[in-house]
């Protein structure tokens, strides 16, 4: 048995499937690169029989991403798994396809309405086919929580024999617990003849909170490769989060004697940009990378970290990546000391590049004392979104306050022109949106606001994220400024110019001269 665990990281395919949470390809791509950089062996980077964007986006990644193996997901079927070796074939001898089929009763009869010798002769016949596609070759069995023992035995065998080198059992709906799962890992590796030719992966969701607590026991058993996702995102309560299975294994390496990979200290890095990009906060009190993960409150505690860490301390903040370097550069930081502070972070700059992100690095320096790690990645987050702008913002103005009906009047360049407006609203933010609502089309319907503080302070840059629909059609955008009007008037318009055919209205009479 290897004594490595193999992290697959799923974000990209189960995570995009948490409700709201889609991505779209740039934004796919740059938390790839990230996830690269965190050390994951495995990305999985999407579902390519599902979309054209989804196809691209794999493509991209296995063309792009180099170091970790590159999954596709395909169903048990010869269109989604011929798909998906076209998606990943870039990837070379670290393409993998990951096929799929349910083998519980209940999904069996119900959803497939297939035998399951009908089951297990597709699941073979597919590994077969997509084994003569790539190099590797992981199966699922779908709902393998729920399916009977003997059954899900004999199809493990079944599709190791026909060339699966992983195999995956799924809890697909999050109903295990930690012993019985552990068991069941336990008696597929004992009792499949031929179980030491693969890998054992889980891939368990949270529904009733045990995603985290059923991996370890399905690694104590013998599996090793956990699917899991940044912050825990994935199918309705989401999957086994990533930053808690690593740092299990590393803070009790005791117990769990396993390599991995994993840069540790990028870890709070990658879950903010996943954060900020899905538009999903993380709790507070998330372990590993919740705001208040490592806040010491009482007076009791307090007195023992001071006199020592390790009184109330089992990991360090910084070995997780929260206050690495904090105060990195200022205004008077040139830019090679911006493109180095870059890549201890694990981001390749080009010229062009770094030319756009410094003049945005030096206006923010401006506006605040001090620039943090998280000041940086939102000046990239920024950088990404304006490729292929329709609309920019040129200027923004907001009156408010505790007596007055709040104003804002803005102006646009859209596609080279400049358009003006001013509107009312119920605050500013409001108001900021009505005007450029007015300005522009199609305009969507506002299904999300959020706003975080990016750093500590009252100087702190807000980051909103801005969720938008519009028909079949749901767009994300962040802005992130020091004054927290700019920074949604910004994410508006990040989410604007994600929207087919943006282009300036004709008529915005209606919100004008007020
Ligand atoms: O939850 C699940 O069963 C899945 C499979 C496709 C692995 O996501
Ligand atoms: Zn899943």
């Amino acid at each position: 048995m290897s004594d490595r665990l193999h992290i697959f990281d799923t974000t990209l395919r189960d995570g995009e499937q948490s409700p709201g949470c889609s991505m779209n390809i740039e934004e796919k791509m740059r938390v790839a690169h990230a996830l690269g950089a965190l050390g994951v062996d495995i990305i999985e980077a999407g579902f390519p029989i599902a979309s054209p964007g989804d196809f691209e986006a794999v493509h991209r990644i296995a063309t792009e991403v180099h170091g970790p193996k590159i999954a596709g997901l395909a169903r048990a079927a010869v269109k989604d798994i011929e798909r998906a070796a076209m998606a990943v074939q870039p990837a070379g001898d670290n393409a993998r396809i990951h096929t799929f089929i349910a083998t519980s009763p209940i999904h069996m009869e119900a959803k497939l309405r297939m035998t399951p010798d009908q089951v297990l002769e597709r699941a073979v016949d597919s590994v077969k086919l997509a084994r003569s596609l790539v190099p590797e070759v992981e199966f699922s069995a779908e709902d393998a929580g729920r399916t009977e023992i003997d059954f899900l035995c004999r199809i493990v065998e079944a599709v190791i024999k026909a060339g699966a080198r992983v195999i995956n059992i799924p809890d697909t709906v999050g109903y295990m617990t930690p012993d019985e799962f552990g068991y069941r890992i336990r008696t597929l590796v004992e009792r499949v003849p031929n179980a030491d030719q693969a890998i054992f992966s889980v891939h368990c969701h949270n529904d009733l909170g045990l995603a985290v607590a059923n991996s370890l026991a399905a690694v104590e058993n013998g599996a090793r490769q956990v699917e899991c996702t940044m912050n825990g995102l994935g199918e309705r309560a989401g999957n086994a989060s990533l930053e808690e299975i690593v740092m299990i294994m590393k803070t009790r390496s005791d117990r769990y004697d396993l390599e991995m990979g994993i840069d540790t200290t990028k870890i709070v890095p990658t879950s903010k940009l996943v954060s900020s990009i899905t538009g999903m906060p993380v709790q507070a009190n998330k372990a590993i990378v919740g705001a208040n993960a490592f806040a010491h409150e009482s007076g009791i505690h307090q007195d023992g970290m001071l006199k020592h860490k390790k009184t109330y301390e089992i990991m360090t903040p910084e070995s997780v990546g929260w206050n690495t370097n904090r105060m990195v550069l200022g205004k008077h930081s040139g830019r090679a000391a911006l493109k180095a502070r870059y890549v201890e972070l694990g981001i390749e700059l080009d010229d062009a590049r770094l030319i756009a992100v410094f003049d945005r690095f030096k206006i923010l320096a401006d506006k605040k004392k001090e620039m943090f790690d998280e000041d940086l990645m939102s000046l990239l987050t920024d950088d990404a979104e304006l490729d292929g702008e329709h609309v920019k913002l040129i200027s923004l103005h907001v009156a408010s306050g505790t007596s007055d009906t709040p104003v804002a009047a803005i102006e646009l360049d859209i596609d080279g022109e400049i358009h003006k407006a001013t509107a009312e609203g119920d605050g500013p933010v409001d108001a900021a949106f009505k005007a450029i609502k007015s300005l522009v089309e199609p305009n969507g319907k506002l299904l999300l606001y959020s706003v975080n503080a990016i750093t500590a302070g009252t100087d702190a840059q807000g980051e909103v994220t801005v969720r938008l629909q519009y028909g079949e059609r749901i767009v994300n955008g962040q802005g992130s400024d020091t004054d927290i009007v700019v920074a949604s008037a910004n994410a508006l318009i990040a989410a604007l110019n994600k929207l087919p055919n943006m282009h300036a209205k004709e008529v915005h009479a209606q919100y004008s001269g007020v």
